[in-house]
């Protein structure tokens, strides 16, 4: 009896599987750290949800092909039922065919010393390349996420390559800064992680980010009264969260991959499936909210509707004069990230509005 109603669970499960349409998830980088980390995570559901089949189109360098078919072998292995197909491609333009998802987690890390604004030069020249690639065969409605450094001015030069796509389909990750805030809190007051709710990443995924515990819950009550150390706020708090990635690199001489990988599956899973009225913060391409510059991705507090659909949280207090400083000292460190990637915009476009959204303004004009 319990069998059988365990196996018409099973069937009723899959047959829910078989009747949403196949998800195309691009993720570029495959074979490196956090696309190790990532597409086995993908492949069990964790990404979008245990019901949602994917089909996986892995892209890497000429290089990176061989170990990508050994990453290949090994989703093989785990016999995902959610795994329709597995393609590898050097090939961005084939890789991203009709992708309904891209992960862009390709491009160099740092390592000790550096910041990551020092591979401005090595990566963000990929993302013209993948934006154009994107353009030319990926879904219109596409839901690209940056991972790869500087993520949030590459999240700008591929965007500006791809006028066809709505510049809101792009974020860069700050998740992972988010989690690391998270984390922090938690650990100072003995909350919790799930208890830690409302925390704000401001701006730029480097050393001026601006982890916001202003309007943050600590199991309901404000975390600054919880805490009630503005002294350990300030002097420790926000230089660990905004320097975790160096304090990584320096404990383990690489570049952090699982938890990164683990926050590329958080922000997906919000973003697709929803995360109800949890903040999370996300890099997205502003529209002059808060005071930012439009056209620079600017991390900020977003609800996930799923889907691929969030707002932005608006209707928050105004920022204190601290806090007003550290997102404007964040504000002007990505302002200079796109002057210094203004060669690679199209036409040298330093607002790098996409084409479509000139044409919508035009004509909203007219
Ligand atoms: P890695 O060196 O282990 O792997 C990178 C992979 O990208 C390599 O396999 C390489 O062959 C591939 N690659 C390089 N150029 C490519 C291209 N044009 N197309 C496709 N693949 C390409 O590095 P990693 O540890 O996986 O980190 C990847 C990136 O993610 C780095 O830039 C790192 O700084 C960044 N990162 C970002 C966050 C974040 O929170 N946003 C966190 C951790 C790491
Ligand atoms: C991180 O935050 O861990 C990544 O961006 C890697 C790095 O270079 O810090």
């Amino acid at each position: 009896m319990l069998r059988s109603s365990l196996q018409m669970a099973r069937r009723a499960m899959s047959s829910a599987a078989a009747e949403l349409p196949i998800k195309k998830v691009a993720v570029t980088g495959a074979a490196g750290s956090i696309g190790y980390a990532l597409l086995m995570r993908i492949s069990s559901g964790q990404m979008f949800g245990p019901n949602q089949p994917v089909e996986l189109q892995l892209i890497e360098t000429e290089v990176g092909m061989k170990p990508l078919k050994g990453v290949t072998m090994e989703i093989m292995d785990g016999a995902f039922p959610l795994v329709r197909k597995v393609t590898q491609t050097s090939d961005p333009n084939v890789g991203f065919g009709d992708a309904d998802v891209a992960v862009l987690v390709g491009g160099k890390p740092r390592g000790p010393g550096m910041e990551r604004s020092d591979l401005m030069s090595a990566n963000a020249a990929i993302f013209a390349e993948q934006g154009k690639a994107l353009n030319n065969s990926a879904k219109r409605d596409v839901s690209v996420l940056v991972v790869a450094n500087p993520a949030n001015t590459n999240a700008l030069v591929a965007s500006a390559h791809a006028s066809d796509i709505d510049p809101s389909r792009f974020k860069a990750m700050t998740r992972l800064d988010h989690n690391r805030a998270i984390a922090q809190v938690a650990g100072k007051t003995g909350a919790m992680a799930g208890d830690v709710k409302k925390v704000v990443i401001w701006g730029n995924h480097s050393a001026t980010q601006y982890p916001d515990l202003s309007n943050a819950l600590v199991e309901g009550k404000p975390a600054l009264d919880v805490i009630n150390d503005i002294k350990w706020i300030r002097e420790e708090f926000i230089p660990r969260v905004q320097k975790r990635g160096a304090e990584i690199i320096g404990a383990s001489g690489r570049s952090s991959a699982s938890s990164a990988a683990s926050a590329a599956i958080d922000h997906m899973r919000d973003l697709h499936l929803g995360s109800g009225d949890s903040w999370q913060s996300m890099a997205i391409h502003s529209d002059g909210s808060y005071g930012i510059d439009t056209g620079i991705w600017f991390s900020v507090p977003c609800l996930c509707r799923g889907d691929g659909v969030y707002e932005r949280i608006v209707d928050i207090p105004a920022p204190d004069e601290f806090s007003a400083a550290m997102i404007d000292a964040t504000r002007k460190e990505l302002l200079e990230e796109r002057d210094t990637v203004r060669h690679l915009l199209p036409g040298g476009d330093v607002q790098a509005v996409p084409k479509t959204r000139k044409k919508r303004a035009r004509k909203a004009a007219a």
